[in-house]
């Protein structure tokens, strides 16, 4: 019948993706206080409580991979140790599955419980038999549970437990004051070891981190201080988280970055930075925040115990010496599910579970939860842990669920929260960021420097009053205009301050060698235009018109006709009578071939006179003449 009806359910919430709200189960930390256990969010916003005729609550586990919590109550006359399965998956029906684990035998008093999952066991700690018991979850009922730790013979007052089920250990502090230790043991019952036992008054709570392999506790110390504290698993490495006053801490849990604790003088829970604040440099960054644990609520009765969600299904999966054991449990999961999908046979409902968990995350049919990929959370891994982690820069995800963000230009902090440039340029001056990523001030009149911290009129007002009486002062340029102003202000600033006489000459001088530099360029430049012009144009004229061929002719003319019979032009001439002459750039070789002379008019001029030069004159005019 439940089935069925949770099948309903889960078509509904297919249907109708507007059902988000409270009820849908999802929390992320649980509170035993006196009467009952609350339930809150990953905001501590309460989401539900369980009040179930509790009287006395105490320790509370919680075994993730089941959604199932485990509690003591101190002083029901049906039980010790109960479980409590919260109903899931947007379920309107808020019954709460309570069963007693372990019957009442006596009267315990149990101030710790742990859960394995992997074997799936339970361990608690009875102060008053001064016993480590252990009860396996899937036992018979009349099967009782067994001492796992006796220190009834010793002057050990067992207080907290934790487990490492990665590395299969048991931690426990000793609470006897006299000699108070932090122990541990392996699951298989060997290789007990005190790894701690210096400066711990009255130790409580502890847990192991399997994230950072560290284990923290807390301690109730002389008077009324108290510290929380952590160390390597072997109990090397201690560092006080947190030293403070007027505070009993309880209980404790971790969580990626934080540590919560229950505190009982203030009935209140306390949260601080895993990080050890000695270790940080007041000066740094966020220093102040770190320093001061602070309360996040207080309740109306006295809180116990407290877990919170660590999600190490989706965190240790990738983990050196976790993956073993989450593959381990994962099996046993899905071989679950696989006997609880042949029970049922509704095809038709494991289709619908295969879509219940969204981005991959895996459907554990028997705990109805969803194993998560890393980078997503919520009930059904809607939420993507990275969507708007990074205030202003890119956000990436490790393998162990650690956000990590690189920041944009100009921006810096684990979320990239906080901007270089807020509060960097003072007096109104403008922050930019520059290519480096460093910030940059252009900063308002009146004032300068890197980040516009100097009072320009002041500065200035030291160099005019200098130059009153030693006026070859150097005074930087940007003062000049102050110290006109200054001087010119009344008689009074008139008779302090100088003006700097220089100053226009300094532009002048500026100036002319801007204009000569200037002058030179344009000069070259029109020069070489002109150059470059005119070989141009000799270029295209060379192309378009060709020289000339250069010919040359030579007559050679008898100076003196003989006195012989033979004519003036068959001849040879004897070498001592003859006379040369060159025509150059004739145009037409068959014109020039032929005499471009008239005989006549040859032997009219050499008749009349002997002078070569001026017979070649003529000759040469004669031949133009015919020529054009
Ligand atoms: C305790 O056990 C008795 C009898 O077994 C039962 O009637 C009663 O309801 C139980 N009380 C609680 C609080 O479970
Ligand atoms: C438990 O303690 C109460 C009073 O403290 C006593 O009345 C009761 O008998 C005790 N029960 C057992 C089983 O010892
Ligand atoms: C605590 O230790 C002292 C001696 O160191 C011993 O006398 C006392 O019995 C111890 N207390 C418990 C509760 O074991
Ligand atoms: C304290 O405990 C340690 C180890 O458990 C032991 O060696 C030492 O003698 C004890 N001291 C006292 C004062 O009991
Ligand atoms: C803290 O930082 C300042 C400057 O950043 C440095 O001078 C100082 O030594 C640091 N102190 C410690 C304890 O690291
Ligand atoms: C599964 O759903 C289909 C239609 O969606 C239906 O015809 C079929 O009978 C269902 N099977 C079971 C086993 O409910
Ligand atoms: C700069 O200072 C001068 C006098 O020192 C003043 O007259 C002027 O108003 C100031 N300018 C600004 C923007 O404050
Ligand atoms: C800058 O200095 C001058 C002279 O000391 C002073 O009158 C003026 O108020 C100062 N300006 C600011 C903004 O501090």
């Amino acid at each position: 019948m439940w089935k069925y009806f949770q099948m309903l359910l889960l078509l509904m919430v297919l249907l109708a993706h507007c059902h988000h709200a409270m009820g849908d189960g999802i929390w992320d930390y649980a509170v035993t206080a006196k009467t009952k256990i609350i339930f809150y969010d990953e905001h501590w916003r309460e989401v539900t409580s369980s009040a179930h005729q509790f009287d006395y609550l105490s320790a509370i586990a919680f075994d993730e991979t089941e959604e199932i919590v485990y509690f003591a109550d101190r002083l029901h006359n049906n039980g010790s140790i109960f479980s409590l399965k919260l109903p899931r998956g947007g379920s309107t029906d808020d019954t709460h599955i309570i069963e007693t684990i372990v019957h009442r035998t006596q009267n315990e008093t149990i101030s710790s419980i742990a859960y394995d999952p992997l074997d799936r066991n339970v361990y608690w700690v009875d102060q008053r038999s001064k016993k480590i018991y252990i009860a396996s979850i899937g036992r018979k009922e009349t099967e009782s549970p067994k001492v796992f730790m006796d220190f009834a013979k010793e002057e050990t007052l067992p207080d907290g437990i934790g487990i490492d089920f990665c590395r299969r250990k048991l931690y426990w502090t000793n609470s006897n004051f006299t000699n108070a230790t932090i122990e541990r043991i392996d699951l298989s019952g060997h290789n007990r070891k005190v790894i701690v036992s210096t400066d711990l008054y009255l130790p409580h709570g502890i847990v192991v981190d399997q994230l950072s392999d560290r284990i923290y506790w807390v301690v109730d110390q002389q008077g009324a201080h108290f510290t929380v504290e952590s160390a390597n698993l072997d109990g090397t490495d201690r560092r006080i988280v947190v030293k403070g006053i007027n505070s009993t801490p309880f209980n404790l849990a971790v969580t990626k970055d934080l540590i919560y604790w229950t505190d009982q003088r203030h009935n209140a829970v306390f949260t601080h930075t895993k990080v050890a604040s000695e270790k940080k440099n007041q000066t740094e960054e966020g220093a102040k925040e770190a320093t001061n644990p602070h309360i996040i609520f207080k309740l109306q009765e006295k809180p116990s115990g407290i877990i919170g969600r660590s999600r190490y299904m989706t965190t240790l999966k990738q983990d050196d010496h976790c993956s073993g054991v989450v593959n381990k449990i994962k099996r046993r999961l899905l071989d679950s599910n696989i006997v609880s999908s042949i029970n049922n046979n509704p095809s038709n409902m494991t289709l619908l579970h295969r879509d219940y968990c969204l981005n991959d995350g895996e459907y554990i049919a028997q705990s109805g939860i969803c194993i998560c990929k890393v980078g997503y959370v919520g009930a059904r891994c809607e939420t993507n842990e990275c969507h708007n982690y990074c205030m202003h820069g890119t956000c990436t995800m490790s393998s162990t669920g650690q956000q990590k963000c690189s920041c944009q230009h100009g921006f810096y902090g684990k979320r990239c929260q906080s901007s270089k440039c807020s509060g960097y340029c003072l007096n109104e001056g403008e922050c930019k960021i520059d290519n480096n990523g460093d910030p940059m001030c252009e900063c308002a009149d009146n004032f300068s420097g890197q980040r516009c911290d100097q009072n320009s009129t002041e500065i200035c007002s030291l160099f005019c009053r200098i130059l009153k009486y030693d006026s070859d002062t150097y005074v930087p340029f940007g003062c000049h205009d102050i110290c006109e102003e200054l001087a010119s202000a009344n008689e009074e600033t008139a008779r302090l301050y100088a003006i700097p006489t220089y100053k226009h000459l300094e532009v002048c001088k500026d100036q002319v060698t801007w204009t000569n530099t200037i002058i030179i360029a344009l000069v070259a430049g029109v020069v070489s235009c002109l150059c470059l012009v005119l070989l141009i144009v000799h270029g295209v004229r060379r192309f378009y018109k060709p020289a000339r061929p250069r010919i040359k002719k030579t007559f050679v003319v008898r100076r003196q006709p003989a006195a012989s019979s033979d004519t003036p032009l068959t001849n040879r001439p004897i070498a001592t009578e003859q006379c040369e002459i060159t025509i150059e750039n004739c145009c037409n070789m068959n014109y020039c071939d032929t005499p471009c002379f008239d005989p006549k008019m040859v032997q009219q001029t050499l008749s009349r006179d002997n002078n070569a030069k001026e017979d070649k004159k003529i000759l040469i005019h004669n031949m133009e003449d015919d020529l054009y």
